[in-house]
């Protein structure tokens, strides 16, 4: 058994701090100089420095000293196989799949591509401060196998599975419905619930389904309905126009969904842009859940979430946060945030219902929340990771705050050498996600293992 402490300033969240309008601190916990202590990856205790020391005597201490510890942060939408078509030029999402993505996803039959690219994927997670994630590979087996098996060396959190299309996209890089099935079963058996790996049904998007590859779909999810299930939803107008022609049993994009029963707990959909109030509402009475990718969203200028809408306590809807590589331009979800913050504040350009503008301010509480908790608790992950609970897996991120852009350098000087406070903390972790980026990630950690150091 291998037991350590990592001795330093934690800043975790224990509620979700919508739920605290006007006094959001309550939903966070920070302990200037706190404790945490590892067994074997797991967190099997956690507080104030001076009431945890005493019960651990023989404790080695490892000090990460200036820094702000945060729980790992959670990607709950990204794609493994476009980490090399970061930033492709001039295309809207139906235009951009087909000039940029599926030529490129295509390369990753070839096991040797897909192994190297799964490497730099986890490579530029690390370095983000990212130590879960939700991502979506390509139509071939050898991409998804590539990926599990690079995070399983790593031993880190993932949630993926076979990419299913067979419309709209290249006939070379379609699947058939039946080896869909049959591929996804297969992985199924070898990675579902192995280590710290979760399998997702995945079809693409309605609009790349047939009805035949989504009853493989539904198939799939009955057989075996503890896994997850991942999938792209109301992103843009003329992807929502083509499925309304696709599917005219269906009065709605996720009605699409829902007739071949993949709509609940531990179903995702990517951003839930254009969906209507009903749409909203079945996402919240199902349990299912939303990621919003900001830098996606405006990258492919597909349109504003409405943050306040989805975070309405009325009808709530689990949501997580992503980045959505490639169509989201960079990794970092710090960057999520800062384009979050502005997609809410261009939203209240329009919105005339007070409390719904309220909703749609990204504070520091709600930002990093949603990154770390509130992620877990929308894609079912909260019994493993997103806070310091003993019990939880040893994953976390440390933040420099002297670090980063030079500008930077007022928010430090409001807090003076360190802060002291949580509304301090949070102060800096605003300056963090409005100015910063990966510059600012010094150190990730995942089950108590430092993977990634900056510049070494
Ligand atoms: N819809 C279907 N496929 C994709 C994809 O690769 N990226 C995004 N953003 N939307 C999609
Ligand atoms: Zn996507």
């Amino acid at each position: 058994m291998t037991t350590l402490g990592i001795r330093g300033a934690f800043f975790d969240f224990v509620d979700d701090p919508w739920k605290h309008v006007g006094r959001e601190q309550e939903a966070a916990r920070f302990h200037a100089d706190g404790l945490m202590v590892i067994e074997d990856g797991r967190i099997v205790d956690f507080g104030a420095y001076d009431n945890i020391a005493p019960r651990h005597r023989a404790l080695e201490v490892t000090p990460i000293a200036d820094r702000l510890i945060l729980p790992g942060f959670i990607d709950g939408h990204i794609h493994f196989p476009q980490t090399r078509v970061v930033g492709a030029f001039g295309e809207q999402l139906l235009s951009w799949l087909q000039v940029w993505v599926f030529p490129e996803e295509l390369k990753y039959k070839d096991r040797a591509y897909a192994a190297d690219a799964a490497r730099r994927f986890f490579d530029n997670l690390l370095a983000a401060g990212t130590t879960t994630c939700q991502a979506f590979t390509t139509s071939a087996a050898e991409s998804a196998e590539c990926l599990f098996d690079e995070a399983a060396r790593r031993n880190m959190r993932l949630i993926s599975g076979l990419t299913g299309i067979d419309r709209y996209v290249p006939a070379d890089y379609a699947n058939t419905p039946e080896e869909f099935y049959r591929e996804s079963k297969r992985l199924i058996g070898r990675y579902h619930r192995q280590g710290r790996s979760l399998y997702a049904v995945t079809p693409r998007y309605a609009l790349g389904s047939s009805r035949a590859l989504l009853e493989a779909c539904q198939r799939l999810k009955s057989e075996h309905p503890d896994c997850w299930v991942n999938t792209h939803i109301s992103e843009t107008r003329d992807e929502i126009a083509a499925v309304q022609v696709e599917f005219t049993d269906c009065a709605d994009y996720l009605g699409v969904y829902e007739k071949y029963g993949l709509v609940g707990p531990r179903f995702t959909g990517g951003h839930g842009i254009w969906l209507t109030e009903d749409e909203f509402g079945r996402f919240s009475r199902s349990g299912a859940a939303i990621v919003f990718c900001p830098c996606s969203n405006l990258f492919l200028g597909s349109g504003l979430f409405r943050i306040g809408r989805a975070t309405d306590p009325r009808s709530r809807v689990r949501l997580a946060w992503g980045s959505d590589v490639g169509a989201g331009n960079r990794f970092s979800l710090l960057g999520a945030l800062d384009e979050g913050y502005k997609i809410g504040m261009c939203n209240n350009a329009a919105v005339t219902d007070a409390a719904e503008a309220e909703r749609n301010k990204i504070s520091p509480y709600r930002g990093f929340w949603s990154i770390t908790l509130g992620g877990a608790e929308a894609l079912y992950l909260d019994e493993w990771v997103g806070n310091f609970e003993p019990g939880k897996e040893a994953d976390f991120v440390a933040l420099d705050w002297t670090a980063g852009p030079s500008a930077l350098a007022w928010r430090q000087s409001l807090v003076g050498d360190r802060p002291r406070t949580v509304e301090q903390a949070a102060d800096l972790l605003f300056g963090l996600m409005m100015v910063s980026d990966d510059r600012s990630v010094d150190e990730t950690w995942v089950m108590g293992k430092r993977l990634y150091k900056k510049g070494e």
